[in-house]
């Protein structure tokens, strides 16, 4: 690296902000995270990088303020950026990936499905799913049997969105094909263009479940019928097949693996944290045997050990946007930056969660950062993992809700115990996950 740049290229000058005289092509990869810390450290919270190919410079936001100029009071003026093609070959034009009137259109219908209503019945489902997982556990506890957590949190956490997809259809999905096709996205880790056309074939099972409900007349209450049921305000027309099998393929992929990582994280940050695990049990012991979601409200020390583990592990470490139209950042210290129309904006709630200027002890996990006092002395958008704005998550809830009653339940019968076999690394691909499987032996425990 570069030391911070006293002259300036001639594109740096343009776009009035310090940053690396090297070409470098920002991207979800261990070169980029490796590169954007020290850089931060050396030339600040605003800082331009100049791809290679490219003369106009794109910025990396690191200040609360400028996160949310991008995503909550001036967002009409950024659009999806660099990235999301990739994305997009897997995920076709569903929301994650859409702009404009076509997304705002699909967000509004597919809103109303994700209402808490439709989430409290679905957590039934996710009872179920953990009961499973606690008796696996319990067993191999008894047995003695070491786990691989990492895959074991990625086949539930499968399991779960499928489940609130396709409801019992899935049990007939894997009985005519005699396994579940979709747990290739367990079993392959990566991401490349060959798993997207095996991921993108999986839509022909997608649209064959449709059919069959139509024919039946069949509607379910998952989030597959209730996207075939639902209607533009305005135009009172339902979304083409086409638009619900890529919304689908999105809800899929959106909430597989970004849940599954952070379950992963917890349990290995709790495993590592003997006082606030105690802290958790005393919590989850006062629950009713089989906690519900009437029973959340009681679950807060395991809210925030949740929130402590989207800090330090946001599974979105890094995206980006498009400036539509020209805009200027503010600087309390410095000039202000100004931003040419069509400049690649970088946000990364991954170094913003771990900045010494807004959080004391960054590296330290310490789920107290989120009571109530110390959430209410924080500048709010300094803490992004689920973004903000209109385009801010829309499965936070349902995720949030997946993994509280996970760890609710799993936490009160079962401790895991790290095994070390290889070190715990972080690897920032699209989303932020452990290099290697972290292998853990259950333990049991009585409340
Ligand atoms: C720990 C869990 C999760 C995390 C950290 C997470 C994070 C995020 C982030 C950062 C975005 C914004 C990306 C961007 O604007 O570039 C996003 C969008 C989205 N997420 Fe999640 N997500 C999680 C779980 C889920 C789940 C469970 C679902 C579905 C059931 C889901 C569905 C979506 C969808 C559809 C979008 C696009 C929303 C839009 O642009 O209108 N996510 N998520």
């Amino acid at each position: 690296m570069s030391g911070p740049s006293a002259s300036p290229s001639p594109e740096l000058a343009r776009i009035n902000a310090p940053g690396p005289d090297e070409p470098f092509d920002i991207n979800v990869d261990d070169t980029t995270f490796g590169k954007l810390g020290p850089w931060l450290q050396a030339y600040g919270d605003i800082i331009a990088i100049t791809p290679h190919k490219r003369r106009k410079p794109a910025l990396l936001l690191n200040h609360p303020e400028h996160v949310k100029q991008v995503l909550v009071s001036n967002h009409k003026n950024y659009a999806k950026g660099v990235g999301f093609e990739r994305v997009a070959m897997l995920l076709g034009n569903g929301i994650i990936v859409s702009d404009g009137d076509f997304w705002r259109s699909q967000r509004r219908m597919i809103q109303p499905v994700f209402h808490k209503k439709i989430i409290a019945q679905l957590a039934l489902m996710m009872q179920r799913c953990n009961e499973q997982k606690l008796e696996q556990w319990q067993q191999k506890a008894t047995d003695g049997t070491v786990i691989d957590l990492t895959q074991e949190m990625s086949a539930l956490a499968l399991e779960v969105i499928l489940r609130a997809l396709f409801s019992e259809d899935l049990d007939r999905l894997i009985a005519e094909q005699g396994e579940n096709p979709f747990t290739m996205l367990v079993d392959d880790v990566t991401r490349d263009l060959k798993l997207a056309m095996r991921f993108r074939a999986l839509t022909k099972h997608v649209a064959s479940i449709m059919q069959q409900r139509r024919e039946q007349n069949r509607i379910e209450l998952d989030f597959l019928s209730l996207m075939m049921e639902t209607r533009d305000k305005d135009t009172l027309q339902p979304m083409s097949d086409k638009a619900l099998i890529d919304e689908v393929m999105t809800i899929i992929v959106a909430g597989h693996e970004t849940t599954a990582g952070t379950l992963n994280w917890a349990w290995y940050l709790l495993s590592q944290h003997p006082q606030i695990e105690q802290t958790l049990h005393v919590e989850v012991d006062a629950l009713p045997a089989d906690p519900g979601f009437d029973d959340l409200g009681a679950l807060s020390h395991t809210h925030r050990v949740i929130d402590e583990t989207l800090r330090l592990y946001p599974p979105v470490w890094l995206f980006s946007r498009k400036a539509i139209e020209s805009d200027v950042f503010k600087r309390s210290k410095g000039s202000d930056v100004d931003v040419p129309a069509g400049t690649d904006i970088f946000l990364s709630p991954y170094f913003l969660h771990r900045n010494a200027q807004h959080w004391p002890n960054p590296d330290t996990f310490d789920p107290d950062r989120f009571n109530d006092a110390n959430i209410r002395e924080r500048n709010r958008h300094v803490y992004f993992p689920f973004s903000l704005g209109s385009r801010r998550c829309i499965g936070e809830f349902f995720s949030l809700v997946d993994m509280q009653l996970h760890l609710g339940l799993l936490t009160r019968y079962i401790r895991l115990e790290h095994v070390a076999t290889e070190p715990v690394e972080i690897e920032p691909l699209i989303n932020l996950r452990s290099r290697h499987s972290i292998m853990m032996r259950p333990h049991n425990r009585t409340p």
